[in-house]
């Protein structure tokens, strides 16, 4: 995004926020989250709400005890939320499937059973290669009902990618399906597990949920059908809720940073969950009459938090659905919501993009009377996407909660609230701070920036959604977070703050990227690409794009011996989708003599940032040879011109 463009003075509907809510919680942190943890079922009250004796190690409700799963399912059971849907599922193919709480609390049950047959002990991991189908969540609630770990690996990655990720956390046990649909087609997942599996010595036990019916190769004595051990789990089946520590680590979920090895993220008990459920309550105040549809998928830290621990500790009905948005129309969306009366959507700026390009005539054909309210996340959402959203979806009267957050926050971090006071919207801001997030934005040397002037966004103290550290990794922790400004906490992205105090997230200052909402490294394509016998020297960047806010387009210098050409460039896509997955598939692959280096033989990523956007290259002087940069126009201009041809 432009900073010269954005909207600073527009101001749309009021909404509700923080106010006195966040001088309280900043005020006085402890009673403010003792007071809101109330909100949850404790088996044993914490003895401290938070213990920040050894920054940035923070424990939050120390002394506490409670289990996730029992907040999520059991203590409804003696509600009238008991009989009250907890999940509408809806498959690609239109099939729909329906849980009420007690109903799930039976299946996952019964699931957690088996799972203690196999010998699961609070602590172990367990890793879930899953479609969006309902056994994903019934297997994070058992996996979490016995004080187990689950680290989902999204369906989207590869092998390698759930080979590393298995090896990285030491998982027992693997929840994978035969297959998935993907746009009427039949992905073969077990295969792609099978290869996973054939290097992951710790896997003792994995259990297959057959969706597509195709056939696959099980391992005697290693291979169950989920459908199988069902059926012979009695139909009522109780496995106590195991007493956590609010402390304990609850889930590990892999997440892409600026080395080419992912961080397992790790989230605690008790504190997870306290932000899940306030945030929510905060951000969208769903009510018991609301179908709450959060489309992301629960391979990601927001189909975790808001498809499963938060809507169901909240008690709230939640939609979720297996397919692609535009199959088999381009209005599947939009009869999704007529057809089940959904009254929350939370979706990303990308699919908002997407459904622009494909015109209104397609969201017109549908009743959309039943949406209340509107969110977004994931990436920025440029004005004229918040506006489209706006206008088009919310018809002018929805306000438009756009939420920024992170994998490692565990929740909404600045958003909007329906929940609290009002305030008017701006288009593209996610305005201000919630409850217990002292958010600024810093400059280089750690200084506050002047208003309306971009820098760091920083999070100045603890809140209790925050990563416990990374997979037993405390270094990589402190380094990756906490050394760019000593204990103050580096989000990795660029902000603005206006006049009226709304911060304007402007994207990643890291060699992250946001491709359709999904973060993927620079540096783990670049590490993969010279793992490939023709490439000895890469860069990735980022590209701007229309729908996916960027793609990544790699620059190549290839090994003497190998010479440019088509078939090598679709080889290099081939293996960087084999060894990270089809979401990292890059866009282009520019096949170069030289990379344009500094004189201390760093690669100038800004210079080819500036060739891609078409940009002027500006100051060139610390460059060892100018020629290689004519060499990268001359190349770039060529494959554009390949690229309209086709
Ligand atoms: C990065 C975190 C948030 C959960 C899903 C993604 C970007 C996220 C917004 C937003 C502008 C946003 C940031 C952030 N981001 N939400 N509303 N406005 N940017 O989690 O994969 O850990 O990615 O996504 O760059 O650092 P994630």
């Amino acid at each position: 995004m432009s900073e010269a463009s954005l909207p600073f003075n527009e101001k749309i509907i009021p909404i509700k926020t923080l106010g006195e809510e966040w001088e309280r919680s900043i005020r006085n942190p402890h009673e403010f989250w003792a007071e809101k943890a109330k909100a949850l079922r404790w088996m044993k009250t914490w003895d401290k709400v938070l213990d920040d004796s050894n920054p940035p190690f923070y424990k939050w409700f120390s002394g506490g005890i409670l289990n996730i799963c029992d907040n999520a399912l059991d203590r409804h059971l003696t509600t009238p939320k008991k009989n009250k849907l907890a999940y509408i599922w809806e498959g690609e193919d239109g099939e729909v499937r329906s849980f009420t709480f007690y109903q799930l609390y039976r299946e996952v049950n019964k699931l957690a059973k088996i799972f203690k047959n196999f010998g699961l002990k609070k602590g172990d991991r367990v890793a879930v290669y899953l479609p969006m189908i309902p056994e994903l969540p019934i297997t994070l609630l058992a996996t979490v009902r016995l004080g187990g770990i689950h680290t989902v690996v999204f369906s989207g990655f590869s092998a390698e990618a759930l080979a590393d990720r298995i090896n990285d956390c030491q998982a027992k046990i693997l929840v994978t399906a035969d297959g998935a649909y993907r746009r009427g087609k039949t992905v073969m997942l077990k295969d792609t597990a099978d290869r996973a599996l054939a290097n992951t010595p710790t896997v003792e036990k994995v259990v297959v949920v057959r969706r597509t019916g195709q056939q696959v190769s099980m391992k005697e004595g290693r291979d169950y059908y989920y459908h199988d051990l069902m059926s012979k789990v009695e139909a009522n089946a109780y496995v106590p809720p195991e007493p956590m520590e609010a402390t304990d680590p609850v889930f590990i979920l892999y997440t892409s940073g600026t080395t080419g090895k992912p961080k397992g993220v790790q989230h605690g008990t008790g504190g997870y969950l306290v932000w899940g459920y306030w945030t929510l309550k905060w951000g969208f105040d769903p009510k018991d009459e609301d179908i709450w549809w959060c489309t992301a998928d629960i391979g990601w830290i927001t189909g975790h938090t808001y498809n499963v621990y938060a809507p169901l500790a909240l008690g709230v009905t939640s939609f979720i659905f297996e397919g692609t948005p535009d199959y088999p129309a381009q209005d599947r969306w939009w009869e999704i919501i007529e057809k089940h009366g959904i009254t929350i959507l939370y979706t990303t700026p990308t699919a908002i993009r997407m459904f622009m390009r494909y015109g209104e005539e397609w969201v017109n054909k549908h009743d959309l009377s039943t949406l209340r309210l509107l969110g977004s996340v994931g990436e920025p959402i440029n004005p004229e996407a918040w506006r489209w959203y706006y206008k088009v979806i919310g018809k002018e009267k929805l306000a438009i909660i756009d939420t920024w957050w992170q994998t490692e926050t565990g929740g909404f971090m600045i958003a909007p609230l329906s929940g609290l006071e009002l305030v008017p919207l701006k288009p593209g801001s996610a305005t201000k701070p919630l409850p217990g997030v002292q958010a600024d934005v810093w400059d280089e040397k750690g200084q506050p920036s002047p208003i309306s002037t971009r820098g760091f966004l920083v999070i100045k103290g603890p809140w209790p959604g925050m990563l416990q550290m990374l997979w037993r990794d405390p270094e990589r922790y402190k380094q990756a977070y906490f050394s760019r400004f000593p204990n103050v906490y580096y989000t990795g992205d660029y902000a603005i703050r206006d006049p009226d105090g709304y911060f304007w997230l402007l994207g990643r200052a890291d060699e992250v990227l946001k491709v359709a909402g999904h973060r993927i490294g620079t540096v783990e394509l670049e590490s993969e690409l010279v793992a490939h016998p023709a490439v000895s020297e890469a860069a990735v960047m980022g590209k701007e794009d229309p729908v996916k806010g960027e793609v990544p387009v790699a620059f190549v210098v290839l090994r003497s011996g190998y010479s440019p050409s088509d078939q090598l460039r679709q080889q290099l896509v081939q293996h960087i989708r084999s060894t990270i997955g089809p979401i990292a598939t890059p866009e282009a692959i520019v096949m170069v003599n030289k990379l344009p280096k500094t004189r201390s033989g760093k690669i100038m990523r800004r210079l080819l940032k500036a060739v891609l956007a078409g940009a002027a290259l500006g100051d060139v002087s610390t460059l060892e040879d100018e020629a290689s940069v004519e060499d990268i126009k001359a190349t770039y201009e060529e494959l554009r011109k390949q690229l309209e041809k086709k």
